[in-house]
């Protein structure tokens, strides 16, 4: 549909001629192609394949006053994650998951026009919120083991410089950024966020030099290790000032009464969630291995829960197709960092075994 002219110049300059994301779901995709959704093998999102805690959907289903709004102030949030990362509730802010702690941020310090530095490649969405906000997107591109470059971030900052972010480890690459890195950028004093998504997995953080450096935030989600992507939850570590900020920004109610319980279910059974944890691991590196193996892939090392693989011969898009039609979603990219290759999350041991299958299939069919 397209929208009437004479009602467009009303919105942002900024936003005008945005349109939806026409993203298919993972089960519309396969009944297009006939394929039964619980066969599909769904590789695209680095979502944890082996779901939540069961303790998770006994606790929801043994919940009853959903009518009730939840509690703005986050009390029980706060300090549960608080104990969960080792700090103290009035340093935590809780959003619906992690994409919304990365909006409130950009929200609490970005005007239009004032720049943010992005360290491409990188998270689409710290372009994508900051393009909502106004702000100048001012790229420093990673060198080509996507390690980011210290010295051009602290040429690129200006005195319109309100953020930067850095995403470690990053996504889609999976590497890790040093931590005398990351702290480098801090010292500059520009805001900083480390979004931390992947923790589990990578295990570095610099949570404990927030006090240090009190212009650094942190950003993490339930949604990977915890298995609770459909939930939506989220949360970030601050320094009380900022915690304070944003909590007074931050829409009423934006946690769950479900998030906040199946938090509470989650943190009770997270010696059960880290088992699942440190079996993607291994898969990771087992699937790691296997890829190297077949001639016409590079894959990157990661960190995470997912890596990141060029196409050495042969078309990506063609393979992610070819590899979609046996019901394996993956996820294609070529940007101008990224050329030819594709970002595979770590899948359940039998369905990795699926995909080197199809995968070395696949190479059998392209020319040397
Ligand atoms: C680097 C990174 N940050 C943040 C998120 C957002 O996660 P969510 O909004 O599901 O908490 C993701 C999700 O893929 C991610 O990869």
């Amino acid at each position: 549909m397209v929208f009437p002219d004479e009602l467009e110049r009303w919105i942002r300059p900024v936003l005008q001629g945005r349109t939806a994301h026409v993203m298919k779901s993972p089960d519309q995709i396969m009944e297009e192609l006939g394929i039964a959704p619980e066969q599909a093998i769904k590789l695209n999102r680095n979502e944890n394949p082996f779901g939540c805690s069961p303790k998770v959907n006994q606790a929801l289903a043994d919940y009853v006053t959903y009518n009730l709004y939840p509690d703005d102030a986050q009390t029980e949030f706060r300090e549960l994650i608080s104990q969960y990362v080792g700090t103290t509730p009035d340093r935590v802010v809780g959003a619906a998951g992690g994409s919304h702690v990365l909006d409130i941020i950009v929200r609490l310090f970005v005007d239009p026009g004032d720049e943010v530095i992005n360290c491409v490649p990188t998270f689409g969405l710290y372009e994508f919120i900051s393009d909502l906000y106004g702000a100048k997107i001012v790229e420093v591109p990673r060198d080509g083991n996507f390690d980011i470059d210290v010295n051009a971030i602290k040429a690129a900052i200006t005195e319109k410089t309100k953020l930067i972010f850095l995403c470690n480890p990053n996504n889609p690459t999976g590497n890790i950024t040093q931590q005398e890195d990351l702290l480098a950028v801090a010292e500059t004093g520009v805001p900083v966020v480390v979004d931390e998504a992947y923790y589990e997995f990578s295990r570095e953080t610099v949570v404990p030099f927030i006090a240090q450096y009190p212009n650094m935030m942190v950003a993490r989600t339930l949604s990977k290790w915890a298995g609770m992507a459909g939930i939506r939850l989220g949360y970030g570590i601050f320094t009380t000032s900022i915690a304070n900020y944003l909590m007074g920004i931050k829409l009423p109610f934006g946690i769950s009464t479900p998030a906040v319980i199946a938090l509470r279910a989650s943190l009770q059974d997270k010696d059960y969630l880290m088992k699942n944890v440190k079996q993607l691991i291994a898969e990771g590196e087992r699937l790691y291995q296997e890829l190297t193996q077949i001639d016409f892939l590079r894959p990157y090392p990661s960190r995470t829960n997912f890596m990141f693989c060029v196409v050495l011969r042969g078309n990506a898009n063609e393979i992610v197709e070819e590899l979609k039609r046996r019901g394996i979603l993956i996820t294609f990219y070529d940007t101008p960092r990224l050329r030819n290759g594709f970002r595979i999350s770590v899948g359940r041991r039998e369905q990795n075994d699926k995909v080197i299958d199809v995968l070395r299939d696949i190479g059998a069919s392209l020319s040397k």
